[in-house]
């Protein structure tokens, strides 16, 4: 069977990458989380200081961009040789992953980095311009929305998880952040979030992980079934 492109855009905390990274390994595919590498640069863009100066000029943001290098490793991500999988996941990093997304001399580079990865196909890739610019000749292109308080909820269950007895933020603020992030992502200027017109939406509010792995592979099956 011909490998294709499955490309999963939609809000934050909406279900893609547990989605993906499920169904990647049901077809045997390679799956690409893209917002792991927005949040990597963003990590570095921090390490480094720069969040301030890039406020002012996002010129500064090239050089970084010059010598970065982020991959996969199985599910682990490596920025600059290093494993960051726990790092950007951290609050600071999501709040800043917003900004740092909406430069348009970051968004080339990944772009380019990204296009690069998906051209031998058979790949899941998630994220939220992967239908409209990035492959928009995907074959299979899935917009995943869920109810803002649901979305919160599924982060205050993971965190809680994560945490191991530690505090973290409350449902009010989680949804308040994931709504403040959907807002910057589609209202900035390059590659804005939104729903690509030939994209499946799918509202994952009432299913469950099962249930929306299972939709989006009975989808899959019948493109291929058809190549
Ligand atoms: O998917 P995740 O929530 O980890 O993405 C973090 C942020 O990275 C998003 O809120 C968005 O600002 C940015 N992003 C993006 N384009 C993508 C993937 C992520 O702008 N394709």
């Amino acid at each position: 069977k011909k490998p294709i492109i499955v490309a999963i855009d939609g809000p934050a905390a909406s279900g893609k990458s547990t989605t993906a990274r499920i169904l990647a390994d049901k077809l045997g595919y390679i799956y690409i989380d893209t917002g792991a590498m927005y949040r990597s640069v963003t990590l570095k863009a921090l390490r480094e200081g720069l969040l301030d100066d890039l406020r002012k000029d996002e010129s500064g943001i090239s050089r970084l961009l010059r010598t970065i290098t982020i991959g996969f490793q199985g599910d682990r991500v490596i920025l600059d040789g290093e494993d960051v999988t726990e790092a950007i996941r951290e609050n600071q990093v999501s709040r800043e992953v917003s900004f740092i997304s909406s430069l348009k001399l970051v968004r080339d580079k990944l772009r380019e980095l990204q296009q690069q990865m998906g051209r031998k196909r058979g790949i899941v890739m998630d994220g939220r311009d992967i239908g409209t610019v990035i492959f928009p000749d995907a074959e299979l292109k899935i917009f995943l929305v869920a109810d803002p308080a649901e979305r919160a909820k599924r982060r205050h269950v993971e965190l809680s998880l994560k945490a191991g007895g530690a505090a973290v933020p409350s449902l009010e603020e989680l949804e308040a952040e994931i709504k403040q992030r959907d807002r910057d992502d589609e209202e900035r200027t390059h590659a804005p979030l939104k729903r690509h017109p030939d994209a499946v939406l799918l509202d994952t509010s009432n299913m469950s992980i099962d249930e929306q792995v299972n939709v989006v592979h009975d989808l899959v099956m019948k493109i291929v079934g058809q190549s």
